[in-house]
């Protein structure tokens, strides 16, 4: 999942290090620092102070934000040093040194927004030759790196992140971000959590009580009336995963969504689903639902491709998308985060749910990568599994539709006869793209999706 970049040789020079670059990345991006050769114009040969750009994150990212700062001004710090941590709408990234030296300035602070192409640090590395050093825009680290052995690869924490990079401090973003906004070092802070966890309380007992009160009274503080913490209000900037959803939410909200709800009555499949799950087993696969759901919208896409279509931004043309990267919305211990299924057309609904049982996984330990998290073109929330019956969902743009399934309840409903019967029912709302999507494709892809789990031999018939 990770990848650690080699930078590009530059010799001969006087005063030249020919270094490393090691950035942990997930596997579809490249973070790299450029150096600039027009900064050398202010420093002189004695002084080659380097800004390090970020630049070439992929994924058509503009910028990232800093979730730490490892070095200030006056450091001295060796090649493969961390430098900081950086958050892009996909992914964690630990960013180390690529050379040894002192730095001069630290461009950023722990929660601004850093901007590709800007400096992040100077660097003064008084063994370097400047002339050697690309403008920003060359892509040598790049292309270099993929065939370069990697001399230390950097551990980074690739996802919507939960726990501390170091490996030492197990928190959730917000109590880490609490903890970067009052310089506390988390490992000071006493964990009442899981496995050590350090909780939102832990963090908020520390900064109200104090260290050693705290410390030498662990069981005391603990025992205090909760509402004594929660009176005062807390103003939290809105940083991670929480600041992606607003951009996300804020550009799905300039789309006409359509919605449509509908039952689907789930005893057959739950039949279905209990004889497989012996074979499951025996395959080491969790087999849900969720499978089926997705396998039975990817074969209802193949009657309504339009619905696994992308309008482009200029709104001339429609690409309709060849591969069902079916998203599913995930709960995870550091937030929503949708990764991706890819090529369901193709799977088998033992593959899928191999595939779904992969990404949660990665999901709860908190490693999902760019890989995973992007290309999709169609999603499915299981909102069910917490509780609920319709919702509305709002689509993944530049996605077109999104399913939203409830909980299965038992319900009394009119048989064929007459007579009430009991049924399982499950609720799905459909939430399209306006602008595209008329209702009734909505709708007759919603016939054919609940046809599917209702009678699940059909999707026998259109599987290849
Ligand atoms: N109604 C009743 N039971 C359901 C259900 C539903 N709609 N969906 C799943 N279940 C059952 C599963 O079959 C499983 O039971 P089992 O152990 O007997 O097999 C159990 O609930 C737990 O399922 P889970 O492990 O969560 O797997 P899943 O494949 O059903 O769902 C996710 C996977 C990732 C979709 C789910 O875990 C998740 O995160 N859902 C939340 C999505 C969300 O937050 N949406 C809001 C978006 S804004």
């Amino acid at each position: 999942m990770l990848r650690t970049f080699a930078a590009r040789r530059h010799t001969p020079c006087s005063l030249a290090s020919a270094s490393k670059l090691s950035v942990g990345l997930p596997k579809t991006s490249r973070l790299a620092f450029g150096v600039n050769r027009g900064f050398r114009t202010h420093h002189p040969v004695l002084e080659p102070i380097k800004p390090f750009l970020l630049t070439d994150i992929g994924e058509g990212i503009a910028e990232v934000e800093v979730l730490k700062v490892a070095v200030k001004e006056g450091d001295t710090i060796n090649e493969f040093d961390p430098v900081c941590e950086v958050q892009s709408d996909k992914a964690t990234v630990e960013i180390t040194s690529r050379f040894s030296g002192t730095v001069k300035k630290v461009h950023y602070n722990v929660g601004d927004i850093a901007i590709v192409g800007k400096p992040l640090i100077d660097i003064d590395t008084p063994d370097a030759d400047a002339e050697d050093i690309p403008a920003p825009d060359t892509p040598t680290e790049n292309t270099q790196s993929k065939a370069t052995p990697q001399p230390e690869a950097v551990p980074s924490s690739t996802p919507a992140v939960t726990v501390e990079t170091s490996g030492k401090v197990l928190a959730t973003p917000a109590v880490r971000r609490i903890a970067r906004e009052n310089n506390v070092d988390l490992a000071r802070v006493p964990a009442t959590g899981k496995g050590g966890r350090v909780l939102k309380g832990d963090i908020l007992r520390f900064l109200k009580e104090g260290p050693t009160e705290v410390s030498s009274q662990p069981d005391t503080l603990q025992s205090r009336p909760q509402s004594e913490a929660a009176a005062e209000d807390q103003v939290v900037p809105v940083r991670g995963l929480m600041r992606t959803m607003i951009k996300t939410m804020t550009a799905a909200t300039a789309v006409p969504h359509f919605g449509l709800d509908e039952e689907v009555e789930m005893d057959r499949l739950m039949e279905v689903r209990t004889g497989l799950k012996g074979m499951a087993q025996e395959r080491s696969v969790k087999l849900t639902f969720m499978p089926f759901f997705i396998k039975a919208a990817s074969l209802a896409l193949k009657q309504y491709p339009i619905l696994n279509s992308q309008l482009s931004n200029d709104q001339q043309t429609v690409v309709y998308k060849g591969a069902h990267n079916i998203g599913v919305a995930m709960d995870t211990p550091s937030g929503l985060i949708v990764p991706n299924i890819k090529d369901v057309q193709r799977l088998s609904i033992m593959e899928v749910a191999g595939e779904l049982n992969r990404l949660q996984q990665l999901g709860k330990e908190g490693k999902l990568g760019t890989q995973d998290l992007t290309g999709g073109t169609f999603t499915i929330s299981n909102i069910g599994v917490i509780g609920g019956t319709y919702a509305r969902p709002v689509v993944n743009l530049p996605e077109v539709c999104i399913g939203a399934v409830g909980s299965i309840r038992k319900m009394p409903r009119f048989a064929e006869d007459g007579s009430v019967v009991p049924r399982s029912i499950m609720c799905v709302s459909w939430s399209a793209d306006h602008r595209i999507i008329d209702g009734a494709t909505m709708g007759r892809f919603s016939n054919a999706f609940k046809r599917y789990l209702e009678d699940p031999n059909s999707m026998l018939v259109d599987m290849k």
